[in-house]
């Protein structure tokens, strides 16, 4: 998290180049005032107009926004279409069924390519599969597996079908997608063989049936299996099913659902401050409309594009980004399996270099990542490549910091990519606070201004706006089209986490905190407010691991904070206190490698703590809360400056400042 002082401090400006600025979809700041400003003036009528003008509705809309059942809102309630539709069907009829819709890049470097006829072929066979399994419209379906064609082939079959995916992450352990199986009742899986990461063959089915047997699945009918590798793949018989048995004789043709706009896409779990991860419920007709938008405005996209998000499909990212907005303007998109460091630093560099992308779409911790590993190997640096053939850069994900933004800007940009840093969330949709780049200048470590239409602003612990300059809590005032509508099982927790009272019950809470240039408004993130991380750009729950932690027989208790990071941006100190006495040496280091593992068990590898602290308690007041300001004082290694009469126990903080190495 950086300070206040540092944020405001940072004075560079990168205008857009006026040859950037002459092709743009949105040219120069003016036009981006004029489109806020008809938001302002008529906000209903300015998401209407876009509506129409972006979606191909099977039947039109006449309520623009509903706002009587607050804060469940709904969008363009009685109109009707199907996505999937928008994405292929809508792209072969306007002739674009020869050209490309996907370049798939194996791990190992395989390359395969789909035009827009042959994806909405595929999408259709699986589509009718899938209703030959019996899935109708309504029912949810998990999709496990790697980034693949086939990945965007299941999801956009089910979204033709009316069938509501939840795509969740390969690195999330059976018992993480026995949780999501179970809280949405799905009645079908759809996994892989194995995943292909890094030169390694990762199993993935055997994910699926220890979660089945876990208990709580009982809505599961089927599992559908790509096979990816010939890995094993232990099917059961009635209930396994290989992908291309069931697609084999399948009709090419599938006439869609033609769904309500509000009729629910997809579930995408992510973690909040409380121990189960939500089930975010996105819409069909907002979602699209604002996964259009951002792709025409923020990233300029255009017919002769190669779009490159490398965001993997199990995040919100690779949904937005990688199975929706591109093949909805009717791009060309690069899907890649692999990993950005195998088999060298330079994959990513090579990839730009062969396919020619255009617009590339990152996270700051994988640039981090690979300015660490390209600084002892020039050859992977991205200078050895060519990469000319880019025009327009973005980040997501979590702060990047300005000496990123600024390697990204000249050794990946060549000095002339504008760059978007976008501020979004898996809640959001799309993009929400991000520079246009043929409009905004840049401010490296700043994502800027709103997006069109969307109502951001900064306020305090009563809802108050603040002025620019004093930092608070990022809101968004107005209901948007691609907001989350529900968590999937529990409105009550949507109210209470999104709309919380004590800001007036009208302000979305987003979470993070936040603060704006005194001089030009632009928004500067300054991290999460609640008690969530962000690490490698993913999104953890504090009280998740912990729960994780103490599912372990021999854990009594434990805490868990963040630190800041070099390279991953925040890292996870867990704080354990045993059953049993506290442990030393060499049996500290076993146990603390056999936690690490048990954590990864229970949620994946992406949570397990960096660092474990043992202690024979933790630093509580009187009445027994944990003192988590503290335990992030001395995780951060720093010296505790602040009055501590108040805990029950002082002595454990010194206990706790040593590190299981
Ligand atoms: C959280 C949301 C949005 C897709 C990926 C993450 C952080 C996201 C930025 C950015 C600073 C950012 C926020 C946010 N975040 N983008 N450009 N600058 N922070 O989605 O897993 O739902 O996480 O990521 O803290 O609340 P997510």
């Amino acid at each position: 998290m950086s300070s206040i002082e540092s944020v405001l401090q940072e004075n560079r400006i990168f205008n857009p180049s006026p040859e950037f600025v002459a092709q743009a979809n949105v040219s120069g700041m003016d036009a981006y005032k004029a489109l806020c400003a008809e938001a302002e003036a008529d906000y209903e009528g300015y998401w209407g107009r876009l509506a129409r003008e972006n979606i191909v509705w099977k039947q039109p809309f006449t309520t623009v926004l509903d706002e009587s059942k607050a804060p469940f809102y709904q969008w363009f309630p009685d109109g009707k279409l199907n996505i999937s539709w928008n994405c292929l069907d809508k792209n072969v009829e306007a002739g674009l069924g020869d050209k490309t819709a996907i370049i798939f890049e194996a791990d190992k470097g395989e390359v395969t390519k789909v035009t827009y006829r042959e994806l909405l072929s595929r999408v259709a066979k699986f589509a009718n599969a899938l209703k030959g399994l019996g899935v109708k419209k309504g029912d949810r379906v998990i999709i496990y597996l790697p980034m693949s064609i086939e990945g965007v082939v299941a999801m956009q079959a089910c979204a033709r079908i009316g069938a509501i995916h939840s795509v969740v992450f390969g690195g999330f352990s059976a018992a993480a997608l026995r949780d999501r199986i179970e809280d949405a009742g799905a009645v079908l899986i759809i996994t892989a063989d194995e995943q292909c990461r890094g030169g390694k063959n990762i199993p993935l089915k055997p994910a699926v049936d220890e979660a089945l047997t876990l208990g709580g699945c009982g809505s599961v009918r089927n599992v559908v299996v790509y096979q990816r590798s010939g890995g094993p793949a232990n099917m059961v018989a009635g209930r396994d099913l290989w992908w291309h048995d069931l697609v084999a004789g399948q009709s090419e043709t599938c006439e869609p659902e033609w769904v309500d706009a509000e009729h629910p896409l997809f579930l995408l779990y992510t973690s909040g401050s409380t121990g189960k991860p939500k089930g975010v419920q996105h819409s069909t007709g907002g979602y699209l409309l604002l996964a259009i938008l951002t792709m025409k405005w923020t990233f300029d996209i255009k017919p002769t594009d190669v779009f490159w998000c490398t965001a993997d499909i199990g995040w919100v990212t690779g949904h937005t980004y990688g199975t929706y907005g591109p093949l909805a303007c009717g791009g060309t998109e690069i899907v890649f399996e692999g990993v950005p460091t195998y088999p060298d630093a330079g994959r990513f560099w090579k990839m730009i270099q062969t396919h020619k992308a255009s617009v590339f779409y990152t996270a700051p911790t994988a640039i981090r990542a690979l300015i660490k590993l390209g600084e002892g190997h020039p050859e992977h640096h991205p200078e050895k490549y060519d990469l000319s053939s880019l025009r327009l850069l973005g980040t997501v994900g979590e702060p990047i910091n300005p000496e990123a933004w600024m390697w990204y800007h000249e050794k990946v940009g060549g000095g002339r990519c504008p760059i978007v840093d976008t501020w979004w969330q898996t809640e959001t949709g799309a993009h929400m606070i991000t520079p246009l780049p043929g409009a905004t200048p840049t401010v490296p470590g700043s994502c800027t201004l709103p997006f069109p239409g969307i109502m951001a602003a900064i306020v305090d612990e009563t809802g108050h706006e603040l002025e620019w300059g004093k930092g608070g809590f990022l809101v968004i005032k107005r209901p948007w089209p691609s907001m989350i509508r529900t968590i999937w099982g529990d409105p009550e927790r949507y109210r209470k986490n999104y709309y919380p009272e004590e800001l007036g019950g009208k302000l979305y809470l987003a979470g993070d905190g936040s603060v704006r240039d005194p001089k030009t408004g632009y928004f500067t993130i300054m991290g999460r407010i609640d008690d969530v991380l962000n690490v490698s750009g993913h999104r953890l729950g504090t009280m998740e691991i912990e729960s994780a932690l103490v599912s372990n027989p021999l854990v009594a208790e434990a805490a868990v904070v963040g630190k800041p990071h070099d390279i991953k941006g925040e890292a996870i100190v867990a704080y354990v206190v045993l059953k049993r006495a506290r442990p030393v040496g060499e049996e500290a280091k076993q146990l603390a490698n056999d936690l690490r593992n048990h954590v990864a068990h229970e949620i994946g590898p992406i949570a397990k703590p960096d660092e474990i602290r043992f202690g024979d308690n933790l630093p509580k007041t009187r009445s027994g809360k944990i003192m988590r300001r503290l335990l992030r004082t001395l995780a951060r290694g720093e010296e505790i400056t602040s009055d501590v009469s108040t805990l029950e126990n002082p002595a454990i903080l010194d206990q706790l400042k040593e590190v299981v190495k």
